[in-house]
């Protein structure tokens, strides 16, 4: 790996800071003096529409940051990723999740290390593919004989928030007769609520975990098989007999993993698990096995349609020039406002309620990928990175926190997303409610962009008191992202989207996007202070005074 180029020190980011110090929005002017602005700043990229020209971005600002991707040669980089060169630097590893979606026999082949990628990756579909046939069809039956009608995805981080925002995003194309249910959290409250009222008989447990060492899976995975032996037992589909607990984890329990050898160990036999890569990234892995509890939702062919719109973006990403290219000039737009502009948040707010779980899945995307205080050569980053993602589907955001992006003293660049046609046409009386649904959609961005000046306000015969308070700045900037409807395909282009967005910030900032330090100290001193929550006097005394006192109050507390 190259060493990174100080971005701060190229001429566009000096010429893009000398810009930000007289910059001066104005969303209203630019409009009004220019009649192709919108045409202009919006773009098409596979199904969906996407409208920067609320941005506060001018013609300049996008020259000046094409050219700063060109300077931290963009291009180069992502060519490098979709050629399975090794970019995640301190893992060493290549980044390959592209190769994901790439369809069957495409030509020419790709090789990593001497390995047809290719084949590997569509070896593995198929096998999902026709295990998820028979789960479906009900070839594939629990021990009793009963085919499934519950599937349990256990898993966290990138190996549950995937799968479960998908799941929810597709609800409308899931088979009537399976529901999926996910179980992440290592506290017993979320095993317990997921199990309740779930026929052992008729469920199936995916264990997906990348490394299969993750304590909060492991934990899960355990606590569910204890459950199914005691509840098979109480219906008498088995006894105590180790061979019949055996069979009962072979029929019940699949897993998803690169670490088939930790498979074996738990149970889990061979032949029930689905193996990827370590060039998959957890936060980059519903493409891969990692999405069987979606396959066997949605079904192969979905599925597939799944795997297309990703790949449809990333070949928009891979092929087209950074002036373009639409993750590449969304991610260059946050450059803007994290960088120069002293944003600090973005917001994503999906206007459909199918895509609740989107924001969540971005914040792993993001924030995993791009929290960091120093680039892939282990030098300090020289600018602020990593903005923090957040968001909530409107309406519902609307009257929580929209007060704080209209009128706050806080810029909040914001992504809405909607689509044309609902999952569920419905209409109140003769209302189409998604068209009223969809005319705040509308409206948000505007009022966003354009406000209400102090004089409108006194049109409207306001008294003078209230005017500021009931004046909107505007000049809040948007990017509206639209689609003809929440298809599989839809969900893969904009997945393929923001992991692109993510990529590109990331080499701007010349830092390993791929790794994820930062959240092993915890798991660490997790495991070191385990003792001392449940009794050890010594473990407890190495602990500071603060955890031991917190340490106290628990064991005095706890019943
Ligand atoms: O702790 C962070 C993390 O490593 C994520 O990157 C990952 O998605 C998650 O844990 C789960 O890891 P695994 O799939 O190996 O259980």
């Amino acid at each position: 790996m190259n060493t990174p180029i100080d971005v701060t020190t190229t001429d566009a980011w000096r010429s893009l800071r000398a810009d930000a110090e007289s910059f001066e929005p104005d969303l209203r002017g630019w409009f009004a003096r220019d009649p192709g602005r919108a045409e202009r700043y919006s773009h098409t990229v596979g199904d969906l529409y996407v409208d920067l020209s609320k941005n506060l971005i001018t013609d300049e600002t996008l020259r000046l940051l094409t050219k700063v991707a060109e300077e931290v040669d963009l291009p180069g980089r992502i060519a490098a990723m979709f050629a399975g060169e090794r970019i995640n630097a301190t893992e060493d590893r290549a980044v390959l999740h592209t190769a994901l979606r790439r369809p069957k026999d495409r030509s020419p082949a790709l090789v990593v290390d001497g390995q047809d990628v290719d084949v590997d990756v569509h070896e593995v579909l198929e096998r999902m593919y026709t295990f998820a046939d028979q789960v479906r069809s009900g070839a594939w039956t629990g021990l009793s004989g009963k085919r499934v009608r519950t599937v349990v995805n256990i898993g966290i981080g990138g190996s549950d928030l995937g799968p479960v925002m998908a799941y929810e995003a597709l609800r409308s194309y899931v088979a009537e007769d399976i529901e999926v249910r996910f179980i992440s959290n290592i506290d017993p409250a979320d095993i317990a609520a997921t199990l309740a009222g779930v026929d052992p008989e008729t469920t199936l447990f995916i264990v997906a975990s990348k490394t299969f060492g993750t304590i909060e899976t492991l934990t899960n995975a355990r606590m569910a098989r204890t459950w199914l032996w005691e509840q098979l037992a109480r219906r008498g589909v088995i006894g105590t007999e180790p061979a019949e607990r055996t069979n009962a984890v072979a029929r019940h329990f699949v897993a998803v993993s690169t670490a088939l050898d930790r498979v074996a160990d738990f149970g889990i036999d061979t032949d029930n698990t689905f193996g990827f890569w370590d060039w998959v990234g957890g936060r980059y892995s519903v493409p891969s096995a990692v999405g069987l509890s979606l396959v066997i939702a949605i079904g192969p062919q979905r599925f597939t349609e799944f795997l297309g719109g990703l790949h449809a973006v990333d070949e928009h990403f891979r092929t087209s020039e950074i002036a373009h290219n639409v993750p590449a000039l969304m991610g260059l737009l946050n450059i803007w406002y994290v960088n120069f502009l002293g944003a600090h948040t973005h917001a994503v707010l999906p206007y459909a309620q199918d895509l609740h779980r989107f924001p969540a899945y971005l914040q792993q995307l993001t924030m995993e990928s791009n929290g960091k205080g120093v680039r892939w050569d282990g030098s300090p980053v020289p600018t602020d990175t990593g903005e923090v993602f957040w968001g909530e589907p409107g309406t519902n955001g609307q009257h929580a926190f929209y007060q704080l992006l209209h009128q706050g003293t806080r810029l909040i660049p914001a992504d809405f997303i909607a689509v044309a046609n609902p999952a569920d046409p419905r209409k109140d009386g003769h209302v189409d409610v998604h068209s009223l649904f969809l005319a705040n959609f509308f409206a948000q961005t505007r009022a966003l962009a354009f406000g209400k000046t102090a004089d409108e306000v006194r049109a409207e015969g306001a008294d003078e008191a209230v005017v500021p308070a009931r004046t909107f700045p505007g000049n809040r900037p948007t990017t509206s992202i639209m689609a003809p409807a929440l298809s599989p395909s839809v969900l893969g282009q904009l997945i393929a989207l923001y992991e692109h967005i993510t990529f590109t910030q990331g080499i701007v900032w010349g830092i390993d996007s791929f790794d994820q330090w930062g959240v092993e100290l915890g798991k660490e001193l997790a495991s070191q202070i385990a003792p001392a929550v449940t009794g050890d006097e010594e473990a407890l005394a190495a602990q500071d005074a603060s955890t031991q006192a917190l340490i106290r109050y628990y064991r005095d507390a706890r019943r």
